[in-house]
């Protein structure tokens, strides 16, 4: 939440630090802000509401000489999204620029003591204090031995960036528990939330760790710990480029993400297997023997990540019979949950970076349990805490709702189960073999989902006026449908909930009125229990009027008689399915909300990667 860019060069300041701004935007949208150093002045402009409102009050202005800069999109949390409260905020001299992500706790009581010595401050944030509190710790020190001061004084969870009028040439930036990364450039050097902030100007990237200052200058990175001893840091190579962040002629970065979903499935099973047809996950960093003690596995993620979670225990409980929790992040660490150090803790999560996740794997880790993250983007924070890491490789996820993140996470949670089938001896080689092979037709199957989406497009618009929206299934169908139903919500801002369809007569069908839209995902033939169950909970809720929307396998005729709208998806194995059952209720969603004209990329009080708790 919030999107930070810091930048010191040769480049005109500004342009560098909004074009970054633009790429961060999806990070939070309630205000927009800039801060340069120009002939030993601060010049600072914000405003609220989306980067566009700022784009244009700096159009009208002369374009300020200055190389060093630093820019905030913010999702707020303290203080309405004004332009008062809008990110940077200054000094009672002027002299100082501050924006920040996350979340300063203490703010109250810092406040309270910097008015009593006479500052004034002039918004509702929590951010102002660091402001204020430099001011008053750089009487005498450099800027980054007062960042390392004050950020000691600072509880909670705190992203800062600082520039001084003193020291015209220095961006100073620090992080706890909220991602900051450096991007090293040739005479040049940027600060970001994430490397999308500067990937137009260099891919060579520094992940910093937890409890870091930086000091950047166009030629130096100094980094050090609060307490300014040498840090340790890690640089690596960001393998796509600019490109890989633009929309690419689509109208939403979703449609974009949605359509490059068999690239991102392929690539993520991409080198996972190895010549004699056995999986190779070296890179998960955790020891077989650790994977052939573990006795318990537990699930924890949240929003889109957590239904991967869900439909992940149906196939790591059935490939290799661990007992398989899925908890939502923010719940697990509040309950005491029972964790030994033969539990192994998968932490799924597209950002990496998500707060609540975050928590989660420090708790597991203090409990000594092992913890395995599931991460899309190669350096932040989860993965780095977590003992071992699998990357899914979906590329740059943009729009706030997730989609392509979510396909290649269910992949790699089928990588996960098959391995420790293999490595714990309960899965035959050809077992393994004959799930890869499906696995590796899936890219054909979604783009087959992708080529004949038309028909969804169609009902999605028909539907526009709908209030409410219902979706049934069962077996892995059941998170499926609470996907569909999520991803309506937080685009169409229309009632929906995802139900067990089994559960219907124990509660829900109450909704159903004559007309209410009802989507139901149909399991293959392959589970004919269940799939010949929810052929008659189709016919219970049409017989009370229901409009339903049946997605169902080809071949599947036993659904046709029911079904008002009837969506068809390739027959694959039934574990396998949500990698095509999700796809239609994914353009369903983007579809809708962009007839009842809402911004499909960037939903309402919505932001990509939520950084507090
Ligand atoms: O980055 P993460 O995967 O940890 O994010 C988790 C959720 O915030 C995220 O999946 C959210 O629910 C999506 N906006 C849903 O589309």
């Amino acid at each position: 939440m919030c999107g930070i860019v810091g930048y010191v060069g040769d480049q005109q300041a500004l342009d560098v630090v909004v074009a970054g701004l633009a790429r961060l935007e999806y990070r939070g949208y309630d205000s927009a802000g800039v801060a340069v150093v120009a002939d030993g002045e601060i010049v600072m402009e914000k405003r609220a509401g989306k980067l566009i409102n700022l784009r244009d009050a700096l159009a009208g202005l002369p374009q300020p000489p200055a190389t060093v800069g630093i820019g905030h999109t913010r999702w707020a949390t303290h203080g309405a999204p004004t332009d008062r409260n809008a990110h940077p905020h200054g000094d009672c001299k002027g002299q100082i620029a501050v924006i920040h992500n996350g979340i300063i706790e203490n703010f109250a009581a810092l406040r309270a003591e910097l008015e009593e010595r006479g500052h004034e401050l002039r918004s509702d944030t929590d951010t102002e204090v660091v402001a204020h509190l430099l001011e008053e710790e750089t009487a005498g020190v450099t800027l980054g031995e007062a960042m390392r001061n004050v950020c000691r004084r600072l509880e909670g969870a705190f992203t800062l960036l600082a520039v001084h009028t003193a020291d015209p040439g220095l961006v100073v930036g620090a992080r706890r528990n909220s991602p900051l990364v450096v991007g090293r450039g040739v005479g040049e050097n940027f600060l970001g939330s994430d490397v999308s902030a500067f990937i137009a100007h260099t891919r060579e990237a520094i992940e910093l760790g937890q409890d870091q200052v930086v000091e950047l200058r166009r030629d130096s990175i100094t980094i050090t710990d609060f307490d300014g001893r040498p840090a340790k840091t890690r640089d690596y190579h960001v393998d796509w480029d600019a490109s890989a962040a633009e929309k690419d002629g689509y109208e939403y970065f979703m449609l974009k993400e949605i359509a490059e979903q068999p690239r991102a499935v392929a690539d993520t099973l991409l080198g996972r297997v190895g010549a004699d047809g056995r999986l190779v996950l070296d890179e998960m960093r955790l020891s077989d023997q650790d994977l052939r003690d573990c006795d318990k596995i537990v699930i924890v993620a949240c929003g889109t990540a957590f239904h991967s979670g869900l439909i992940a225990k149906y196939a790591i409980e059935h490939w290799t019979r661990i007992p398989c929790e899925v908890e939502l992040a923010s719940e697990f660490r509040y309950r005491d949950p029972i964790l030994t150090r033969d539990t192994l803790v998968i932490a799924i999560s597209q950002s990496g970076e998500t707060m609540d996740t975050l928590m989660a794997v420090r708790y597991a880790r203090e409990q000594r349990a092992k913890v395995l993250a599931i991460c899309n983007v190669n350096g932040s924070t989860i993965p780095r805490e977590s003992d071992g890491v699998l990357y899914t490789h979906a590329g740059p996820e943009v729009a706030v709702a997730s989609t392509k993140a979510f396909l290649t996470q269910l992949v790699a949670c089928y990588l996960v189960a098959l391995y420790l089938g293999q490595v714990r001896g309960v899965l035959f080689g050809d077992e393994i073999e004959d799930v890869i092979e499906q696995l590796e037709t899936m890219p054909s199957k979604i783009q087959e989902v992708l080529t004949t989406i038309g028909p969804v497009r169609d009902l999605a618009r028909s539907l526009a006026a709908e209030r409410c929206v219902l979706f049934l299934g069962r077996h892995v169908g059941f998170p499926v449908a609470m996907e569909g139903a999520l991803k309506l919500k937080e685009l169409a801002y229309m009632h929906a909930e995802g139900f067990a369809a089994g559960e219907l007569k124990h509660g829900p069908i109450a909704l159903v009125e004559p007309g209410l839209p009802v989507v139901v995902v149909v399991p293959g033939h392959g589970r004919k229990v269940i799939h010949d169950k929810i052929v008659s909970n189709i016919q219970e809720i049409r017989a009370r009027g229901a409009k339903t929307i049946v997605i169902a396998e080809e071949g599947d005729d036993s659904v046709t008689a029911y079904a008002d709208t009837l969506i068809r998806i390739p027959a694959v194995p039934t574990l396998l399915q949500p990698l095509v059952s999700t796809v239609p209720l994914q353009v369903f969603a983007c579809e809708l909300a962009s007839a009842k004209g809402h911004d499909v990329d960037q939903p309402r009080n919505l932001a990509k990667s939520v950084t507090v708790e």
